[in-house]
């Protein structure tokens, strides 16, 4: 079993926050453990919690659209979230939920290595730049411990007010010129202590 399989295991019986209570299934997420873009969203909604995979509803499909408009496909990117189980009625995720799961995003982090991170809506973008206001930081690279992130709004943004789409799809036509330049730069050297060391688990 690889380390991103041990890690899924332990995600889907994990249950260091309530939201394991309600779960049907918990989604680590999915796609190449070579994969060279990494998409983080929010957390899973009613689909994805049926299908314990990450973005199969209706923002996922606009999401498949837009991955599909940059000439890469799906199976080709690894696709997660900030928060593996849904919250109640969708929710917005607590800050206690995602500081449970943190260590698990920042583990496939740093397994998958991607050489660019997109964040999808707020809540992923927070979990690298707490500081950042989406709208003024979206569709502009962001550079964090060495990691190329360029932050994007939700697709369900887009479900949820029209006018979003445009701005959404306009974002979505950098992403081959930066990972062309994120593939250019040096191999980064790991940006700090693994999280495995301090979780212990691997
Ligand atoms: N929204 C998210 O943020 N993640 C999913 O997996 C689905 C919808």
């Amino acid at each position: 079993m690889s380390e991103l399989q041990e890690l899924y295991r332990r995600v889907s019986v994990c249950s260091d926050c309530d939201l394991c209570q309600k779960r049907t299934h918990a989604v680590p997420g999915e796609g190449p453990e070579n994969a060279e873009v990494m998409f983080i969203g929010e957390a899973p909604g009613f689909y994805e919690d049926q299908q314990a995979r990450p973005f199969v509803g209706p923002a996922g499909r606009f999401l498949d659209e837009l991955i599909a408009s940059t000439g890469l496909r799906r199976e080709q990117v690894y696709i997660t979230n900030v928060v593996k189980c849904r919250p109640p009625e969708n929710r917005d995720p607590l800050p206690s939920e995602i500081e449970s799961c943190r260590n698990y995003l920042q583990r496939q982090i740093e397994l998958i290595k991607p050489k660019v991170i997109v964040t999808l809506g707020r809540y992923s973008l927070a979990w690298f730049f707490p500081k950042d206001s989406i709208g003024k930081v979206h569709g502009q690279i962001r550079v964090k411990d060495g990691l190329c992130v360029l932050p994007m709004y939700h697709p369900a943004a887009a479900l949820h007010a029209a006018s979003m789409r445009q701005v959404i799809q306009e974002d979505f036509q950098k992403l081959p010129d930066v990972l062309a330049k994120a593939s250019q730069a040096p191999a980064q050297t790991e940006p700090r202590e693994p999280v495995a060391e301090q979780m212990r688990l691997f």
